[in-house]
């Protein structure tokens, strides 16, 4: 029997990408009730209108909303406390990146990603967390990144996040352990989504362009991680041709790592030449 039966899931950013796919495939899989959070409404009540229609014991409920503005988390939370609604499954998906040097980026950005990749996450797992563990059951998914594995020029508030994400929960998973609260940690390499629209800053020549054979399709990375939530699994990196190297750059000496990245430096320098 499917695990995801019967749960009540709370999914952040389902209005596109992964979080949208979390949320088709947890009803399919039998998620009886679903809260949807992104700011696009349209997007959302679409979505959810779709899943009521093929799935009719579905309850699903939306709202829109900035979860990087921190009284907005603060209202989301006294709204879902006045519904009644404490997920099972808390999906932490919402978040974005930045790609640039640091020294070029906007500071208004930059904060915002942290309130909404660190911040948000950290809250709503805080929120969630005390009835989860009253229940002795739930499960907890942060969606990292391979980028938060190693330090990323170019990415480097971003990363710094993903960084957070990651050690945040493989800590609270050990101290977790035994009390029927899982918390799996997803680390995505390249996925396409509307991330690279989002993350490449208007005017930078600079564009988020993987390649296309290290891009995982949005449905295997979502598949995966619920398998490995099913079996408690602390961290999921899909996709082989993702997940072998990622571990090898993981256990690399930082001194190679610096040695390695260094090479970019000069066109660090070149840029910074040509702006001023
Ligand atoms: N795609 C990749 O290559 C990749 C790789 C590693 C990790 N990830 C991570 O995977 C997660 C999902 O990203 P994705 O690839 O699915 O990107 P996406 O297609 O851009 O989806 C991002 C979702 O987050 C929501 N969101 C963005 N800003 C928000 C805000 N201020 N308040 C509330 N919701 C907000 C978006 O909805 P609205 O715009 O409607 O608000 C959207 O639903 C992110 O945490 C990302 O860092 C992605």
């Amino acid at each position: 029997m499917s695990p995801y039966k019967g749960k009540s899931v709370l999914v952040t950013g389902a209005s596109a990408g992964l979080g949208e796919e979390f949320a088709l495939q947890l009803a399919k899989l039998g998620a009886t009730h679903l809260v949807l959070t992104a700011r696009r409404a349209d997007r959302l009540e679409d979505l959810g209108g779709r899943l009521m229609s093929d799935y009719p014991d579905l309850r699903v409920e939306t709202i829109s909303t900035d979860l990087s503005d921190a009284s907005v988390v603060t209202g989301i939370i006294e709204e879902l406390n006045s519904r009644q609604f404490f997920p099972d499954i808390l999906i932490n998906n919402a978040g974005f990146g930045d790609l640039g040097t640091f020294e070029t980026s906007d500071p208004a950005t930059v904060e915002t990603m942290l309130n909404l990749n660190v911040v948000a996450l950290t809250r709503l797992t805080r929120w969630a967390l005390p009835r989860m563990l009253e229940n002795k059951k739930g499960w907890i998914c942060n969606v990292g990144s391979t980028a938060g594995l190693i330090p990323l020029p170019t990415f480097a508030v971003y990363a710094a996040t993903k960084a957070y994400v990651n050690s945040f929960s493989e800590a609270i998973r050990i101290e977790l352990h035994g009390s029927g609260v899982h918390v799996t940690a997803l680390c995505p390499g390249p996925v396409e989504t509307e991330f690279g629209q989002v993350a490449s800053r208007e005017n930078s020549k600079r564009k988020f362009a993987p390649p296309a054979f290290l891009c995982v399709p949005k449905a295997d990375v979502v598949r995966q991680t619920l398998q490995a939530m099913a079996r408690d699994q602390g961290r999921i990196i899909p996709g082989i041709l993702v997940r072998i190297p990622m571990l090898l750059a993981e256990s690399t000496p930082r001194w190679f790592l610096r040695f390695f990245f260094n090479r970019m430096s000069g066109d660090f320098r070149k840029e910074r030449a040509k702006a001023s």
